[in-house]
This record gives structure tokens, sequence and C-alpha cells, in this order.
């Protein structure tokens, strides 16, 4: 059987696109695979958090992904810092993680250009963290939107390196995982690039937005002068919309709409509304489970206890292994 791992940094709320490119994919996954699925509350810190936000943060988000289906019966569910081997793991690969590789990590280079005065050793040995994270359950293959796929290539990079170190076959190589063909990446509302919590709030979608707050954001999306003849191709910004609407719209309403660009009789009036009414459609029951979920926190500390307690048994074969 296959084994899965895949985490998600405890900061706010899931917004679609932690949804359709990392979380969906791991909960089809649940099924059919030895699944570990964890809150990375240890990768929060590089940006310094206030730290009762982030417990609390961490409670949040562990309600919501079980809100969308993640399944504790399923899956092992567990928070990272309740794991401390793999902190030890980091340390193991930070031996032969070397400065010139890190410093050209994508994420990195973005993270010292937004915050130049918080360039830390956690920031910069993230992908270190994240092979500990991946490679203390062995796995085989990891749930994951677009841009992590440079830090999966470093995770085999390490695995790599130790298993030619040490003469041993131990680690996997494992692999960024998308159900599709290709990690998936899904836009913002503002015509620039991916959904992201760290981009304008009006533009990113998250599961827990009330109806009135996701029509006003949809509504407000940006768009063109519309289609000046034609068969033109699309703008990037109603490439968006259309990119949103394949999420959560019906095959034939999305051609319904592609025709109507295709002839000039498009108006982005309506394309938007019926994208916020099956947006609305698509997250109310999740957000209505959100609710429930939230205010169930002993159920919450008991699952996570659970699940740390069957992370911890498979992090200390590993680390007795590799030690
Ligand atoms: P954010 O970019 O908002 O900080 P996270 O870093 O918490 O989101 O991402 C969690 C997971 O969700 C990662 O696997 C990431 O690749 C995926 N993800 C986040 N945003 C998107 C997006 N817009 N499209 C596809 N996958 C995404
Ligand atoms: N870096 C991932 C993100 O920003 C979060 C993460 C940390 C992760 N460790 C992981 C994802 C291990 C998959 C596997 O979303």
């Amino acid at each position: 059987m296959k084994t899965i791992v895949s985490g998600m940094r405890p900061t706010g709320n899931l917004h679609l696109g932690s949804y359709f490119g990392a979380l969906k994919n791991f909960i089809r996954l649940q099924q059919e695979a030895n699944c570990y699925f964890f809150v990375a509350d240890y990768h929060s810190l590089t940006t310094h958090p206030n730290p009762t936000n982030l417990h609390q943060s961490v409670k949040t988000v562990l309600a919501q992904y079980i809100a969308c289906g993640l399944d504790p019966e399923k899956a092992t569910v567990y928070i990272q810092s309740q794991v401390p081997e793999v902190v030890e793991l980091y340390m193991f690969l930070n031996m032969n993680a070397y400065l010139g590789e890190l410093e050209r990590v994508t994420s990195f280079k973005d993270k010292v250009r937004q915050n130049p005065q918080n360039v830390n050793a956690g920031l910069l040995t993230y992908p270190t963290l994240m092979a500990a994270d991946i490679l203390l359950h062995k796995a085989d293959a990891v749930p994951v939107g677009k841009d992590q796929e440079q830090h999966l290539e470093m995770t085999r990079t390490f695995a790599n390196r130790f298993n030619h170190m040490y003469q041993v076959d131990y680690f996997k190589e494992p692999i960024a995982w998308n159900f599709g063909n290709e990690l998936v990446k899904v836009p913002g509302l503002d015509g620039s690039g991916k959904m992201s919590k760290s981009e304008a709030e009006s533009a990113t979608i998250y599961l827990v937005d009330e109806p009135s707050v996701l029509k006003k954001k949809i509504m407000r999306a940006k768009t063109d002068a519309g289609p000046q003849e034609p068969n033109s191709p699309k703008s990037v910004e109603i490439e968006n919309l259309f990119s949103l609407m394949k999420l959560v719209s019906k095959s034939e309403v999305i051609e319904q709409f592609d025709k109507a660009y295709a002839d000039c009789s498009i108006r982005y009036g309506d394309l938007k509304k019926q994208l916020a009414e099956d947006m609305e459609n698509f997250i109310a029951p999740i957000r209505e489970r959100i609710h429930e979920m939230e205010s169930n926190t002993e159920y919450l500390s008991r699952i996570a206890k659970e699940g740390c307690d069957n992370a911890i048994a498979s992090a200390q074969q590993t680390i007795r292994e590799v030690r």
C-alpha cells in the first residue's frame, strides 16, 4: 500500500486554492492509501506569529480540514509539533543541505524580497523541515499545489543524498501528487497570480465566506473590455473566471458561456452571477460543517491525540533506523 503525506500551515482560514490544490486530492487518497495529514505549525514559526493566535489557528484549521472531509478514521491526522521526532530528522537532513541550493529556492527568494528584515535560518531551511515531514513516514506521494513542486524536488534530492552517503536504499523518492494530469494552480479574483491568503482579502475565496461576502468578491472580480471580435483569445482575468467556474459549475453551463464569449454575446455580469451562485452552492454545506465542527472541541482534541500517537509510532521507527 502506498504512503501519502501532506500538511498545511495553520495561517488563517482555508481558501479555495488550498482545498482544490491539496486537500481534495488527499481526501480522495485516504480511501485507498496509508495517509498522514498534519497541521504544519512549526513551519509557521518562520514569521514569528503571536503564540495565542498560533494555538488558536491550529484548532481552527483542524476543524476546517475535518469539515472538508478529512476523515480521522481513515487517515492519521496530527499536529506537527506534537511529533518532535520530525525535528531530529530535520537536523540530520540539514547536515547535508547546502547554502547555495537553499538560497536558490523560489519561495525563499520571494520571502526575502517581501520581508528583507526577517531572513532567518528557519526560513532558509524551510525545505529541509518539509522534507523531514515527508520522509519521516517514507511517503510515496504528497498531494500539494503547483507552488510546492520545487520543495518536492528538494525532498527527493535530500532523500537521494542520504541514501548515497550511507550506501543504503532507505528513503523513497516522493512525488507531488494530483489526480489530474498536472498540479493545480487556482487563480485569485484580481487577475494576477494564484489564490493565496497573502494576496488581497478580496481576491481570495474562503470556505467560511458568508453568501453576501462571497457574492461581493465575485461581482467585483477584475474583467476586461469584452471580446472585440469572434473567437479571440481570453485575457488572463477572464481565463481566471473560467478556471474558477470549472471547479464548481456544470460542464453545460461552462460551454454556454464559452460559446457566448466566442460569438461576443457574453455579459460578464451574467458570468459572475452564475459563478457566485455555483460557488455558494459548493461552499454552503462545507461552511455549515465548519461551524458545527468548530464548537466540537472535545472531539477535535481526541482525534488530534489519537493521530499523534499513530504518527509518533511511525516516526520513532524511522528515527531509530536513521540513527
Ligand atoms: P497560501 O498560498 O494561501 O499560503 P498554503 O501555503 O497554506 O496556502 O497552501 C497549502 C496547500 O495548498 C499547498 O499544498 C499549496 O500548494 C496549496 N495551494 C494553496 N494555494 C493554492 C492555489 N491557489 N492553487 C493550488 N494550490 C494551492
Ligand atoms: N510547504 C507547504 C505549504 O506551504 C506546507 C507543508 C509543510 C507541507 N510540510 C509539508 C506540505 C509536507 C506537504 C508535505 O503549503
